[in-house]
């Protein structure tokens, strides 16, 4: 009847779980309420962004057509089967707890994304990632305020509060929303809008993953011709001797709104030992880049890669951290200051730990700094839940290796960075933004000063957890 009957059934017929399709009677009683394009494949096979802590269910189902998302929902909850929604199976946290009981519902194929007539607006499916909206703005001449990774699934980012290289004009990922389209636990479809529902909002825009599941969204879109439409960027290479320049210099520099940047500790690419990178962004033109940066650039890169490119090609720089797959059990710290002394801590760490495993060359320590000049501002009506807004910087490890005879070293690596940094992290008390988080965080580390708030609603909004996969609230 439920989930393991069907995969009992499947391993009867003595066939490989993930080429064989499900067969029990909820599931076949399921089938024939969906659409012909929605798909029901018992697996042991489910690609993700990392192995470490991965759910293991019972089935996928891969949703064809939106309306699906709801009949799916509310036969899993009727037969009691937990769920967990996947777009781009990039969420790396520890915290889930699917397993064979449970479906994993696939949103990957749910990519429409259709503008208005004057670009002003867009609306996308749960499956568009951020290479999918950015490509359809730059094909539409205009540019969405999408977050900095090509493969993670806007909404994904998004209902976790969606960081973006253009924040510091355009704000959040959540602050560019207008609607909502979204299915409740028991499988009931509804709009929602800052003004429809304020309380169910505030709670979406922050902690999405544990208020509703978001099918569609509206979101704002700013019409701009393509020629006009590019940034200046590029990687920056510096020799380990001047980190501590490095670091003291972006802990001086105030991020306008149109400035963004990133450092990593990784592999240089040219000669396979670690070194330190610097990714300035500059929404202008090259000749002002480079004044605002000049602190950086004074520096003396060894290398200097910027230039002024296309919207469409603002990520490229980090689409080698899209690779699925292999063990990578990240630790983050939100970030208000820089400290050089902190620093020459993480890259020893990083150096030694790159040094010992050749398997874990990839290990990378990514920092995002971000403007907050328009962020810190209290957003219009009802706001929203995302608590770290005036958060400058932060700093993920990732350790990326495939044997998991190393993750005990491994996890070991990224706690002793994350403890570096959160002596001086310059925040009143340690904080994680949930999408960067590893999944030990206490509660209140995670969701900070919205956290009583946020369960008081979890009762009402999901009184029967059935939404609890992603650093669950109750
Ligand atoms: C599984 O289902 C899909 C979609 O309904 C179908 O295309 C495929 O042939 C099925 N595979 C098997 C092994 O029955
Ligand atoms: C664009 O169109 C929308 C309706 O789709 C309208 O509300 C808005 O005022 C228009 N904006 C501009 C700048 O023309
Ligand atoms: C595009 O850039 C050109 C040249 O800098 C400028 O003259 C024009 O006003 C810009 N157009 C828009 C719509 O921003
Ligand atoms: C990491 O090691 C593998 C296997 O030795 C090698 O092929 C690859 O080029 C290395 N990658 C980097 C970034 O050095
Ligand atoms: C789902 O249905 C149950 C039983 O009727 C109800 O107690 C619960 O509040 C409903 N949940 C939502 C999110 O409406």
């Amino acid at each position: 009847m439920h989930v393991k009957q069907f995969l009992i059934g499947a391993a009867l017929f003595g066939i490989s779980l993930s080429a064989s399709n499900c067969t029990s009677s909820w599931a076949n009683s399921l089938k024939s309420k969906l659409s012909s394009k929605t798909s029901i494949q018992c697996t042991g096979d489910n690609q993700r962004w990392s192995d470490y802590a991965a759910p293991v269910p019972g089935a996928i189902i891969t949703i064809g057509e939106e309306n699906d998302v709801a009949k799916v929902i509310a036969a899993a909850s009727k037969a009691n089967i937990p769920f967990l929604i996947q777009s781009g199976g990039n969420g790396w946290a520890d915290t889930f707890t699917l397993d064979s009981n449970g479906i994993i519902i696939d949103m990957s194929n749910l990519k429409t994304i259709t503008f208005n007539k004057n670009k002003t607006q867009v609306t996308f499916q749960a499956g568009a990632t951020n290479k999918d909206v950015i490509d359809a703005a730059w094909d539409n001449n205009a540019r969405v305020s999408a977050s900095t990774c090509n493969c993670v699934s806007v909404l994904g980012a998004t209902l976790g509060g969606g960081l973006s290289r253009t924040q510091g004009v355009y704000g959040l990922n959540i602050d560019n929303l207008l609607s909502l389209n979204v299915v409740d636990a028991n499988g009931t479809k509804k709009t929602v809008t800052a003004k429809s529902n304020p309380e169910l909002w505030w709670a979406l825009t922050g902690a999405g993953a544990n208020f509703g599941v978001v099918t569609s969204a509206t979101y704002k879109s700013t019409p701009i011709p393509q020629a006009n439409n590019t940034a200046w960027t590029g990687l920056l290479i510096f020799d380990e001797s001047k980190l501590e320049d490095v670091i003291t210099a972006i802990d001086e520099l105030t991020l306008e709104p149109e400035m963004q940047m990133d450092i990593y500790f990784t592999a240089n690419p040219a000669t396979g030992l670690p070194a330190v990178l610097v990714l300035p962004f500059y929404l202008g033109s090259e000749e002002v880049g480079r004044e605002k940066f000049a602190s950086i650039l004074d520096i003396g890169p060894l290398a200097d890669g910027t230039e002024v490119i296309p919207y469409n090609t603002w990520n490229s720089a980090g689409d080698a951290f899209c690779t699925q797959g292999g063990r990578k059990p990240s630790y983050t710290t939100a970030l208000k200051t820089m400290d050089p002394t902190a620093w020459r801590n993480v890259w020893d760490e990083y150096t030694a730990f790159f040094d010992q495993n050749s398997e874990a060359n990839l290990t990378t320590i990514l920092t995002e700094c971000y403007s907050t000049a328009k962020t810190a501002k209290s957003v219009t009506g009802t706001g929203s839940s995302y608590p770290f807004r005036d958060i400058k910087c932060y700093a993920i490890t990732i350790p990326w290796y495939t044997s998991p005879s190393l993750d005990s070293e491994a996890l070991q690596f990224g706690q002793n960075i994350r403890s570096y940094l959160a002596d001086t992290a310059g925040t009143s008390s340690p904080s994680s933004y949930i999408n960067f988080a590893h999944g030990d965080e206490p509660l209140s580390q995670i969701y900070g000063s919205s956290l009583s708030k946020l369960q008081k609603l979890k009762l009402k909004y999901d009184p029967q957890k059935r939404l609890n996969q992603w650093f669950p609230l109750s």
